[in-house]
């Protein structure tokens, strides 16, 4: 980003220009008298310092960002006309979010806490914002349960605290989300630094080729760095000494030239296989099994820029799920859905009305043009240019071709619970994942689980929490009732 002049030497100066002649002294009725409304110069020092913040994000509002490329290693033009897609060795400028997601903007990085990894590509044709998490699931199935999912992870009205009744008394009673806590509570729920984790981007989305054909995708970032984690008790001494690790781990890296960076794959379905598959593959509660539909490696993203400016770049960030390019789009998943609406909305709110037109956020790699005009913080780009289409004068025009293609739906609208495939139920990848761990991994598991469910002051929440452990797999639930009960 540029500097321009403001951090050159000469007369300090207001933020009109004009020389300061004190920066220590106020201007005071007297040499020991209060001070004067005349001296605008700590007046404006002092408002302006007030004003210095902006709301925090309500979730994911800890995090660490960094400029990158990504790197197009294969042909997927049978799947998506997206143009940075299409041809191998094409770069695209990116940058990525991490974060935490219940924590504040101080809050410590070394938690159990999925992390965010919200990557945004500034294409030739539009930025594409793919904002995903390092679990490829999720706790919950449709977005209008997420605001009650986040009241019982972050601070109880009345005690201020995170309270572990509030988190396993909605955990208990949404056995979808016992796939998600298996994960979090296992290993990998601390990762070892930001740059020691693999993102996903959870969701199913849709691809679309140049003939129109469409297919149903999942994308994988496999960490070139190995996984690393961090154990419950190591991460509890980090977290005291050093708050903000993740953050300076990412930043020290790209500073010594040790640019991390990601294999990024994807699974591929065709679309006419979605309605027989066995899980519904737009319900963000599961994974589609490798051995189902296999990774594909389409490229490789590194981070190798830092931010100049961490309220700038990182903290005015703003991505959105709802930012996609021509040949991709949504898939019907009801929490993608909902995101859809969120994130815009949560900029508007948060950077303002012209955050998109914030050097972070606009597309680097073409132009924004259209009719929007004005509103706080408008830079004026546009200069006499008409504000309306269709017009006369050489204005941008419509391209007639939308972004993604069709879905077919039927049957009324209504409060539908997602549909059930053959082999959906809340419990068997939950059980499917604890089978695959490690006795060493199911040791920490069960002990991680037990030591948060032991601060739960109300048995029935504590054992509605188990039994839905105990549907996952009846080894696990019998070995946390008893690790539990040693605790309480
Ligand atoms: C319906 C469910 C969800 C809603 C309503 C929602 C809403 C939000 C909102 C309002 C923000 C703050 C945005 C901002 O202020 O810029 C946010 C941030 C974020 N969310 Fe979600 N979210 C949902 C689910 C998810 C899921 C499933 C994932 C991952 C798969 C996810 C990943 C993220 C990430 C990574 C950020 C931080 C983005 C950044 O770094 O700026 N969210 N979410």
């Amino acid at each position: 980003m540029s500097t321009e002049n403001h951090t050159a030497a000469g007369p300090l100066t207001t933020e009109t220009g004009a020389p300061v002649s004190s920066n220590n002294q106020s201007e005071a009725a007297g040499p020991g008298g209060p001070l004067l409304v005349q001296d605008q110069v700590l007046l404006a020092k002092l408002a302006h310092f007030n004003r210095e913040r902006i709301p925090e994000r309500v979730v994911h509002a800890r995090g660490a960002g960094a400029y990158g490329t990504f790197t197009a290693t294969a042909d997927v033009t049978a799947y998506t006309r997206a143009a940075f897609l299409s041809a191998p060795g094409k770069q695209t400028e990116t940058f990525l979010r991490f974060s935490t997601v219940a924590g504040n903007l101080g809050s410590a990085d070394a938690v159990r806490d999925p992390r965010g990894f919200a990557l945004k590509f500034y294409t030739e044709e539009g930025n594409y914002d793919l904002v995903g998490n390092n679990t490829p699931v999720f706790f919950i199935r449709d977005a209008i349960k997420f605001p009650d999912f986040i009241h019982t992870q972050k601070r109880d009205p009345y005690t201020g605290s995170q309270e572990a009744d509030n988190v396993w008394d909605f955990w208990g009673l949404s056995p979808e989300s016992t796939h998600q806590v298996t994960w979090l509570f296992g290993d990998r729920g601390i990762p070892a630094s930001y740059r020691h984790m693999d993102g996903f981007g959870s969701h199913t989305y849709q691809w679309v080729n140049a003939a129109g054909e469409q297919f149903w995708v999942k994308y994988h970032f496999k960490t070139d760095q190995g996984i690393e984690n961090l154990t419950a008790e190591d991460a509890a001494v980090l977290a005291g000494q050093d708050p903000d690790s993740h953050q300076r781990d990412l930043r020290e890296a790209i500073e010594r030239g040790e640019y991390p960076s990601w294999t990024v794959q994807v699974q591929i379905m065709p679309a006419a296989e979605a309605a027989t598959y066995r899980f519904n593959p737009f319900d963000l509660t599961k994974v589609w099994p490798n051995a189902d539909y296999p990774r594909i490696t389409i490229g490789k993203l590194e981070l190798n820029r830092n931010p100049d400016n961490v309220f700038a770049e990182v903290e005015q960030s703003a991505f959105s799920p709802a930012n996609f390019v021509p040949g991709i789009g949504p898939s019907p998943d009801k929490m993608l859905q909902g995101r859809l609406f969120a994130y815009g909305d949560a900029h508007r709110y948060r950077v303002g009305i012209n955050a998109d037109q914030l050097p972070v956020n606009r597309p680097h790699a073409t132009t924004a043009r259209n009719g929007n005009r004005d509103g706080l913080g408008y830079d004026g780009r546009h200069a006499g240019a008409k504000n309306y289409e269709p017009n006369s004068f050489g204005g941008p025009a419509e391209t007639g071709r939308p972004l993604w293609a069709p879905v077919h739906v039927s049957g009324p609208t209504g409060e539908w619970e997602t549909p059930h495939h053959a082999e959906d139920d809340d419990f068997v990848q939950a059980g499917d994942l604890y089978r695959l761990m490690t006795a060493d991994e199911r040791d920490r598991l069960i002990a991680n689980l037990a030591g948060f469910i032991a601060k739960v002051t109300r048995d029935d929440i504590a054992d509605r929490a188990i039994a839905n452990f105990a549907k996952a797999d009846a080894d696990f639930g019998a070995r946390l009732t008893e690790a539990v009960a040693k605790l309480r």
